[in-house]
């Protein structure tokens, strides 16, 4: 049976380590937004030695977004990249040899202030974007194929949990007394390189991907000895055999090419619904407030805007460990739909906070508790739902291309956000936050009627529903429960 399968030593181990990854992708994340200020000095003082003239407001703000976003271009290359390397050389390694990426954009950005250049500052961002665009395709999938089924949910939602928490270190990290300030932000955005050491050296410890072993090089032994150690059990037929099945499957269908998944329609619906609740993460506008919140909260009028900063990273780590508890017993589905339509009202909140500040000074409270809303109701929903969704509408053949054309898809809106929201700002002032609540309601009205339920079903009754039709009503034609047995009885 599959719902009787425990957390083993090995299985926490091999997931800890693999979410370093998701720590560091957090931590690039969250790291630009409290030394936005200082690093700006940075950018004017390298412009005025080199020129002999300050830097202008129109060329800061250019170069400004351009190094928070030029991160998301990385990620866009990285993430498309990944096919290439995990059926190639395995979970594991990939994983491994991304740190080289890391180990180089620690030096360029580290060293950026020492040879007064802010192009290597720029370069490094890139490179840990792609670092980062190969890690949130690499995660998912170990951590997805290393778990049971019934723990799937929950261990997804540590890449979710390592991404928020590198986030908030990034946050605490970037206090002016700690290391956000004129002298120490290259060590600041150079530190990344330790957590890629401390990965470096327990790797290889941890086991590689039952899945890929046993299905991507036939290696049935050794697939079965990962697997007893990983279950913490000698019988591990069960798991063996639904992989099978799904090797068997495969046989029929194929490895499935990035082209193909466009072309076959089969794969239309899934693809519809993968690509739109990636761009409901993004276009959500949660980038704009863990890149851009210590400024948006200065704007709001709030005293100490870096510390209000820090509560929203707190928040958002909070609700992830919530959203951990509840993910397996609420369903993707209703989360999703919570937390959309929870973060458009707190961004009609903010909308009101940010107009009425001029006549009411205690509007700057009201801005963060809409943040603080925003923010949690995003890690209800749209910030964990949609990676692991992703994962379980494709099976073996189409995931790694599907993983990649929605990992683009979440670059590029991230690129769009990050670039874009300082001049859309300078434009709409404080009617900025209104973009972002049409957005949701867009998404919102989407994900109601046309994303189905995946809790607790494997992809061969996902993909069943689909063929069937009418996707969005499946989950009301069939109880969970019904499913659930119905993959018990044809595991037997
Ligand atoms: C750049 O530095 C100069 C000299 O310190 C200062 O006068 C100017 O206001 C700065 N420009 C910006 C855009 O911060």
């Amino acid at each position: 049976m599959a719902t009787d399968k425990q957390m083993t030593g090995n299985l926490i181990t091999a997931v800890g380590v693999a979410v370093i990854g998701s720590l560091q992708f957090g931590y690039n994340t969250g790291v630009i937004n409290a030394p936005q200020k200082v690093i700006e000095n940075f950018l004017n003082d390298t412009w005025i030695y080199r020129y002999n003239e300050p830097i202008s407001q129109g060329t800061l703000t250019s170069l400004w977004s351009l190094s928070v976003s030029i991160f998301s271009v990385g990620g866009m290359f990285g993430s498309f990249s990944v096919g290439l390397f995990v059926n190639r050389f395995g979970r594991k390694n990939s994983m491994l040899m991304n740190n080289l990426l890391a180990f180089i954009a620690s030096a360029l950005m580290g060293f950026s202030k020492l040879a007064g250049s802010y192009e290597m500052l720029i370069m490094g961002r890139f490179f840990i974007g792609i670092y980062s665009g190969l890690t949130t395709g690499f995660v998912p999938m170990y951590v997805g194929e290393i778990s049971p089924t019934n723990l799937r949910g929950a261990l997804g939602t540590l890449h979710q949990l390592g991404i928020v928490v590198g986030i908030l270190i990034a946050q605490i990290f970037g206090l002016e007394s700690l290391m956000g300030n004129e002298s120490l932000w290259p060590l600041l955005l150079g530190f990344i390189f330790i957590p890629s050491l401390v990965q470096c050296i327990a790797f290889p410890f941890c086991p590689e991907s039952p899945r890929f072993l046993l299905i991507n090089r036939n290696e049935e032994n050794k697939a079965k000895s990962v697997l007893k150690k990983l279950r913490g059990t000698t019988d591990v037929s069960s798991d063996l055999q639904e992989m099978k099945e799904e090797s068997r499957q495969m046989m029929r269908e194929k490895k499935v090419t990035i082209p193909e998944l466009f072309r076959s329609p089969l794969y239309r619906q899934p693809l519809l619904i993968a690509v739109v609740l990636q761009l409901s993460q993004q276009l959500s506008g949660i980038n704009a407030i863990f890149y851009y919140s210590t400024n948006i909260f200065a704007k709001a009028g709030v005293g100490q805007p870096v510390y209000a900063t820090i509560g929203s990273g707190i928040v958002n780590t909070a609700f992830t460990v919530v959203s951990l508890f509840v993910v397996e017993r609420a369903g993707r589905r209703t989360l999703h739909l919570i937390g959309l339509a929870g973060m458009g009202s707190c961004a009609v909140l903010m909308t009101i906070a940010l107009v009425l500040l001029d006549q009411q000074s205690w509007m700057s409270y009201l801005s963060i508790i809409a943040i603080f809303g925003f923010v949690a109701f995003f890690e209800i929903g749209p910030g964990p739902i949609p990676w692991f969704i992703v994962a379980e509408l494709f099976s073996q053949g189409p995931r790694p291309s599907a993983i990649a054309v929605a990992g683009l898809s979440n670059w590029t809106a991230n690129f769009i956000v990050g670039m874009g929201f300082q001049y859309i700002e300078m434009v709409c002032g404080p009617y900025v936050f209104i973009i972002f609540t049409v957005l949701l309601l867009i998404f919102f009205i989407f994900t109601y009627f046309k994303v189905p339920e995946t809790k607790g079903r494997t992809f061969d009754e996902i993909a069943l529903g689909f063929r069937q039709g009418g996707a969005g009503n499946s989950p009301e034609k069939m109880a969970p429960e019904e499913m659930n047995s119905l993959g018990a009885d044809s595991q037997v």
